[in-house]
């Protein structure tokens, strides 16, 4: 382990936490004064990955009325879960929420698992969201490593991705500074220390030690920060690696019948989106291209583009043109490509940028 002094560091980082600077609803003590349910922790930490706090309130809120604990959830089916996601993203997260409820029904009598290694066993649940419920919601001295983390304790300790040879060396290595981290925090007597440290980690990332201009100043560890020391902050954690951004062209046609009704597919199988409906699509490609895809679809695409936008996913960024078109007479709706009305489109879930789309089309009247 990388001389550091972990007691110090720990003591210093939960004598600057207080939930109430970032408040997040599932920090609160409820009404009876006792703190919100692991199973609620856990709903928090789904969704809080790869989105924002401020997105993730309304959801939470809405989600926990609906289906306050494992059992009701286990009960909704996969499209209920898919529609209270939508707009949320990766939607596998919730996909694996609902089979992970289901699984604690059926493997532990519905009462939620409070071992680390039973946790694991549950889709969806990584060593992160293992760790966070443990820690947060049980207080036990289990490691967090998220991107916020990995950068607070790189430029810590001075950690980059080269200096060690494999980038899984590193993590591990990351992944071992932040028991020892939380563990020393377990020695204090602060009442809630583990879940107190672990979150408190997560916001020094996400408003004092930020990837652009962190604010050292404010910084609770600043006097212990080797990077600081050196100047060398933007240097961590390493960027090198990250993928390159890819552009990508998609094509969509909107399409309506003589009663006024919009034609829509569900993606399949193995897709992103998998079960979400959306204006019929051809991804990577271009007007020309996309006239004869949707040919053998009985789809008639025309040439004026009604609009377009712009859509960041993983390393996609992806732009949709949208265009007009018209059924053949060979077209035959089926299960999953079928004309509906406005009624029908609000109780389907619908992708992101297709909610996007459909609303602009109803601004303009068409
Ligand atoms: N990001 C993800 N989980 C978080 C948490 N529990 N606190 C602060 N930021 C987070």
């Amino acid at each position: 382990m990388p001389d550091f002094p972990y007691r110090l560091a720990a003591d210093k980082l939960l004598a600057w936490f207080r939930p109430e600077a970032r408040p997040m609803p599932w920090r609160e003590l409820k009404a009876d004064g006792t703190p919100h349910s692991a199973y609620s922790i856990w709903i928090s930490e789904s969704m809080l990955q790869q989105t924002q706090v401020a997105t993730v309130i309304p959801y939470w809120k809405r989600w926990m009325e609906r289906w306050p604990d494992a059992a009701a959830l286990a009960q909704a089916t996969e499209q209920e879960v898919m529609k209270m996601w939508e707009g949320l993203g990766y939607y596998n997260r919730a996909r694996n929420l609902l089979k992970a409820a289901q699984a604690i029904v059926t493997r532990f009598g519905g009462k939620f698992p409070t071992e680390h290694s039973e946790l694991l066993t549950l889709p969806g649940i990584g060593p992160y969201t293992a760790g966070a419920i443990c820690s947060i919601a049980f207080n036990q001295p289990r490691p967090i490593v998220d991107g916020n983390v990995v950068r607070v304790l790189c430029r810590l300790l001075t950690i980059t991705f080269e200096q060690i040879p494999s980038e899984l060396k590193s993590r591990d290595l990351l992944w071992r500074i932040s028991t020892e981290l939380v563990c020393r925090a377990a020695e204090s007597d602060h009442p809630r220390a583990c879940s107190y440290f672990n979150q408190a980690m997560m916001d020094l990332g996400a408003t004092v030690c930020t990837p652009q201009n962190p604010s050292c100043l404010l910084c609770p560890l600043n006097a212990m920060c080797k990077a600081r020391a050196e100047g060398s902050q933007s240097l961590y954690p390493c960027k090198k690696n990250l993928p390159r951004t890819v552009h990508r062209e998609d094509v969509a046609v909107f399409v309506r019948d003589e009663q006024g009704r919009v034609l829509i597919e569900r993606r399949s199988g193995e897709s992103r989106n998998q079960g979400f409906w959306q204006m019929p699509l051809a991804e990577d490609t271009d007007h020309k291209k996309a006239v004869s895809y949707f040919r053998k679809k009985h789809i008639r695409l025309e040439e004026k583009q009604l609009t377009q936008l712009k859509h960041a996913i993983t390393k996609f960024q992806i732009t949709v043109k949208l265009y007009p078109g018209q059924t053949d007479a060979k077209f035959k709706e089926k299960k999953d490509l079928r004309f509906v009305t406005a009624e029908e489109l609000e109780q389907l879930p619908v992708t992101a940028s297709h909610s996007k789309l459909l609303r602009f089309l109803q601004k303009k009247g068409l």
